[in-house]
């Protein structure tokens, strides 16, 4: 799938506060290996490296061009083409961080205790992810894909959603774990402009269905899609449009 680092930034601001809210939980002093797990373009990367001067920070990341992007900005940090779900470091890792990427792999019953095993004895795995595949912009992806000729190409597409409950992760990590906060935050995200959530739904969740097909079907699926968002999100009276957000926060000391 391809990345849109452009497209991807242009809601930076309500982004970037989740991995605050996650970095703010992890209570590591002076970690030497510092890893973010899909890293985009790396405006979080360099927010750890500011916190963690002395550490070697690496952002691993499949994508080329976001990965441009986050070099274009930094570098003093390491920034390496990899897949999460099979890179593993030369040796354990202090701080194993992943802000709004893990959602992209399957099987987190395999991967998350595979990723603890990557985190030094007393170090850090912190990951946040979007849980929010009940919401309109998400099941409107699935009814959008059903209704029209481009069925049979975006219906198997839709509706992939691997990220489990809170206690699906607890019983996952807490064998493994010294100390485990499991929390979910709900954000309002108040967003400018025309239909918003389908610009910010096309930075992330829907390019894999319009990767998927061209032309007129790519078109008349973004038409049925953007319609029937534009009804589920409403321009308030001041012109915003409100988006309600919910993510998964985890944070483990092993
Ligand atoms: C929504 S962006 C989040 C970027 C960054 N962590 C942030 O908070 O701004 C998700 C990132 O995960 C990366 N990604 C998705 N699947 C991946 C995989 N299998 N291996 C490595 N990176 C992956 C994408 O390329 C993308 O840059």
């Amino acid at each position: 799938m391809a990345w849109d680092p452009k497209l991807y930034s242009s809601f930076a601001a309500p982004r970037l506060r989740p991995a605050l809210d996650l970095m703010a939980r992890i209570a590591a002093e002076s970690p030497a290996q510092v890893v973010d797990l899909g890293c985009g373009t790396g405006n979080v990367t360099r927010i750890l490296a500011q916190t963690w001067p002395a550490a070697q920070v690496t952002g691993i990341d499949s994508s080329p061009q976001m990965l441009e992007a986050a070099a274009q900005e930094s570098q003093t940090i390491t920034w390496t083409q990899a897949d999460m779900g099979t890179w593993a470091p030369p040796r354990k890792v202090d701080v194993l961080f992943s802000n709004a990427a893990l959602h992209w792999l399957g099987d987190h019953g395999r991967l998350f205790p595979r990723l603890a095993g990557l985190v030094a004895p007393g170090g850090w795995l912190a990951v946040q992810m979007p849980h929010n595949h009940y919401a309109a912009s998400h099941t409107i992806m699935a009814e959008a894909a059903a209704a029209g000729p481009w069925a049979d190409t975006l219906v198997p597409l839709a509706g992939r959603f691997p990220v489990g409950d809170p206690g699906f992760y607890y019983d996952l990590l807490a064998p493994l774990s010294q100390e485990l906060d499991i929390w979910e935050s709900e954000y309002l995200h108040v967003l400018d402009g025309d239909n918003p959530v389908v610009r910010w739904t096309m930075g992330t969740a829907l390019r894999p269905l319009l990767d998927a097909v061209d032309g007129d079907w790519r078109q008349g699926f973004l038409d049925e899609y953007s319609a029937r968002i534009a009804r589920a999100y409403p321009r308030r009276a001041d012109g915003k449009t409100l988006f309600a957000f919910r993510r998964l926060f985890l944070v483990a000391r092993l």
